[in-house]
């Protein structure tokens, strides 16, 4: 009988040894006595513990991969982690939900290197971050694109002949997310990509792709909202910042852009249904060396939409081409249908204290839709100065209207 009785506790202490773990024994004793104030221990996963290796040809992607899968599991604090070096990798998608008990770290420090070739994307991303809540991306790595090397600086390569352009960084459906210190330089298409994503903060990021690159957008924001965009620095040959479709309280501050073609609302208006863009700021920032400043772009016969609530404030030109500009005739490879003019609503849009020189074309563009007025165009504290001392045409084009607009203001400006 006694006898029984003790088998059964040896085979409950023998199971509680297995099932229960000496941390969560600590952690059921800190809980009681007086340890909890201590934060978690964090679990790091170092890469190179899962095969990766640095300045080699190898490909690290498998070993990511399975990183990721071990820190993502991780139940408690967890950091994915990957050392200096220069590493191969190659499409990869860190996906969640993550187990984590608290903020998902992913701390890289050394270089990420794509492969060179095109074809080896599939969905045509390079890394994507999908379905996570609560993640922090930070290191002084740098995302090397290779896009200079083989998609398009190869003769012939354009996009229709290439496919669809691949992106470097994708944030897809994400919320509560920091990006942080890194840096992305040649991506094959759009540097970082934000896709149905909410409260995402880029801070001190760095954007670079050379003055011709086509179609190589700094940050790309879809259908996401509640976007922070600070203290950055992008030069990638097309526009610095895009905002499309689904866009809503976006703001970009403390950030220098060019050269390229400044920051840019669209293009809106290429399919139906899209969905609105609303309360964009774009704040004490510079543009230097660009084709445009600040830009809201739709294009022509397009089905219905709306962009409204838009502020450009304390924005310094350097070198631009067209300082401001609303282009409803949006139109870049001169294949559009022009039977009609755009029908995306533009309302409530502020320009305020915007300075600097323009070195061509105009001061001030609005070419707006002659089916749906530009609504609510302010300008105040505009002071502008062409540069160019012949007597082309432009000169007379300090500041242009086109098409329907009702109610426009302008304030304590000038025109020079
Ligand atoms: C978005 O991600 C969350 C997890 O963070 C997931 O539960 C949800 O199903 C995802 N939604 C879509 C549309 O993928
Ligand atoms: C946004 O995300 C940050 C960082 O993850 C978090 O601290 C903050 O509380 C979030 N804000 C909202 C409104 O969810
Ligand atoms: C910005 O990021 C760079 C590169 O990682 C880093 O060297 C620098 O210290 C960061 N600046 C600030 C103000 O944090
Ligand atoms: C944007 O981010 C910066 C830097 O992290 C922060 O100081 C600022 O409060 C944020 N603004 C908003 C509106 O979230
Ligand atoms: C923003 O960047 C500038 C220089 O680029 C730096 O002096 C400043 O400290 C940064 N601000 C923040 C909040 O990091
Ligand atoms: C404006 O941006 C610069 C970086 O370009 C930053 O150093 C400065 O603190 C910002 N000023 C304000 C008022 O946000
Ligand atoms: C103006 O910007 C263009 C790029 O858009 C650049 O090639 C040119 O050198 C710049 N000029 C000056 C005077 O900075
Ligand atoms: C051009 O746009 C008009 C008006 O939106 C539309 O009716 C027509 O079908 C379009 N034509 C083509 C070739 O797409
Ligand atoms: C524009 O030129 C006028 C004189 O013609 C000068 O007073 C003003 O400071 C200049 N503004 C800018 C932003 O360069
Ligand atoms: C334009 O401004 C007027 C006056 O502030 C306002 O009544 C009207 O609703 C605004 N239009 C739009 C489309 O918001
Ligand atoms: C224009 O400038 C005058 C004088 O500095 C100022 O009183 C007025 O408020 C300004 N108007 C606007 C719309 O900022």
């Amino acid at each position: 009988m006694t006898n029984y009785n003790f088998i059964i506790v040896v085979k409950l202490l023998v199971i509680f040894l297995i099932f229960v773990s000496p941390k969560e024994i600590l952690a059921f004793y800190d809980r009681f006595y007086g340890y909890a104030e201590a934060p978690m221990q964090q679990e790091i996963f170092d890469v190179s513990e899962f095969g990766a290796s640095p300045n080699a040809d190898s490909d690290n992607t498998l070993a990511f991969g399975k990183t990721w899968e071990a820190a993502c599991n991780h139940q408690g604090r967890s950091k994915f982690y990957v050392p200096g070096g220069k590493f191969l990798v190659g499409e990869i998608e860190f996906k969640g939900p993550c187990r984590t008990e608290s903020t998902m770290e992913v701390e890289i420090t050394g270089d990420l290197i794509a492969p060179t070739s095109i074809k080896v994307f599939p969905s045509y991303q390079w890394i994507t971050f999908s379905q996570l809540n609560d993640i922090f991306l930070y290191g002084s790595t740098n995302l090397e694109g290779r896009g200079d090397v083989e998609a398009w600086k190869q003769e012939g390569c354009k996009e229709s002949k290439c496919g669809k352009l691949i992106t470097s960084l994708s944030l897809a459906n994400v919320s509560n997310a920091i990006i942080k210190d890194v840096s992305l330089s040649n991506a094959k298409g759009f540097h970082l990509r934000l896709h149905s994503s909410r409260n995402v903060t880029v801070h001190n990021v760095s954007f670079s792709s050379p003055w011709d690159s086509p179609n190589t957008d700094g940050i790309h924001v879809h259908s996401s909202s509640i976007v922070n965009i600070t203290n950055s620095t992008i030069g990638v040959g097309d526009d610095c910042v895009s905002i499309s479709t689904g866009s809503l309280d976006v703001l970009v501050s403390g950030t220098r852009c060019g050269p390229g073609h400044g920051f840019s609302i669209g293009s809106l208006g290429k399919v139906e249904n899209e969905e609105e863009v609303r309360r964009i700021k774009v704040q004490n920032c510079t543009v230097d060396g660009a084709a445009n400043g600040v830009r809201i772009k739709t294009w022509p016969a397009s089905p219905p939409s709306q962009a409204s609530d838009i502020t450009f404030e304390d924005i310094l030109m350097i070198n631009v081409s067209n300082p401001i500009i609303i282009d409803q005739e949006y139109c870049p490879s001169d294949s559009c249908n022009t039977t009609s003019a755009s029908r995306v609503k533009l309302s409530n849009i502020e320009f305020n204290n915007i300075r600097g020189t323009y070195g061509s074309d105009f001061g001030v563009n609005l070419k707006c839709s002659s089916l749906v007025a530009c609504e609510n165009i302010t300008l105040i504290d505009v002071n502008l100065n062409g540069t160019k001392t012949s007597t082309d045409k432009w000169q007379q084009e300090k500041f242009s209207t086109k098409g329907w607009l009702n109610g426009l203001a302008v304030f304590n400006s000038t025109f020079n």
